[in-house]
């Protein structure tokens, strides 16, 4: 089998309050997504690397004009949607049900190649597959709308699931197809089926960066990397 990469990157960027899509938000000197494509295609591994835009992105030429990697305008409403056009057009390319995806957050920008070799040193050869996660630190609390607290909920079973998230295509996009928009990550539609994918802990510095104030701190580590 070989491995693929799949990057969602159809995301409006909502919560980032950026004015635009975030992953084309300039960070460190590059677009926020060149900086994740960087860290893919340092890994030999990866055959190649799918980028899944917007059907109206109109920013990706000018944000990566050097971009020799596929791509698909094949994005939907929803990540799992946009993940599910990506699948659909590996195929198209020659993928077959065997082959390992593994499916990277465009706004996973900190991305470290060192951390996609151990995802796929400890995956490769599992029957299910498995995500890069790192173990919870803080201790956890629920809260209600008024932001009190209801609970504190135990923290020594609970990791924070990152990407990339690593599956066979075929599972994947079944898992996928079977959950719909609801999945909000590969692993959670995997686990719906019964399976139990494998955590692979990699660092808080692979860090989904969603708020305004994640972009100061993604760029001083990617200035001081
Ligand atoms: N994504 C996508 N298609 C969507 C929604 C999200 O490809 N319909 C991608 C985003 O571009 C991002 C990744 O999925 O790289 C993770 O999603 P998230 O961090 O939630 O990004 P956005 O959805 O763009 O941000 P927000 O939720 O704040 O709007
Ligand atoms: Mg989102």
């Amino acid at each position: 089998p070989r491995f693929f990469a799949l990057v969602p990157a159809a995301g409006i960027g909502e919560r980032s309050g950026a004015g635009m899509p975030k992953q084309y938000v300039d960070i460190a000197g590059k677009p926020m997504l060149a900086h994740t494509l960087a860290a893919l295609a340092a890994v030999p591994r990866v055959a190649h690397t799918l980028v899944v835009l917007s059907p109206d992105d109109d920013r990706f030429e000018a944000a990566l004009p050097h971009h020799q990697g596929w791509v698909a305008r094949v994005g939907g409403g929803s990540r799992a949607e946009s993940v599910l056009g990506g699948l659909a057009e590996l195929r198209r390319r020659g993928a077959t049900d065997d082959d390992w995806v593994l499916v990277h957050d465009a706004a996973r920008c900190l991305l470290r190649p060192e951390w996609v070799d151990a995802l796929i040193d400890a995956c490769a050869d599992d029957a299910v597959g498995g995500l890069l996660a790192q173990p919870i630190a803080d201790t956890l609390k629920a809260g209600d709308a008024e932001g009190r607290v209801t609970a504190t909920v135990d923290r020594r079973d609970k990791w924070a699931a990152q990407t990339p998230q690593m599956f066979r295509l075929g599972l994947v996009e079944r898992a996928l197809t079977a959950m719909g928009a609801a999945a909000t990550d590969e692993a959670s539609a995997v686990e719906a089926l019964g399976l139990a994918p494998r955590l692979v802990r990699a660092s808080m510095a692979n860090f989904k960066v969603t708020w305004p104030e994640d972009f100061a701190l993604a760029a001083h580590l990617l200035e001081t990397k």
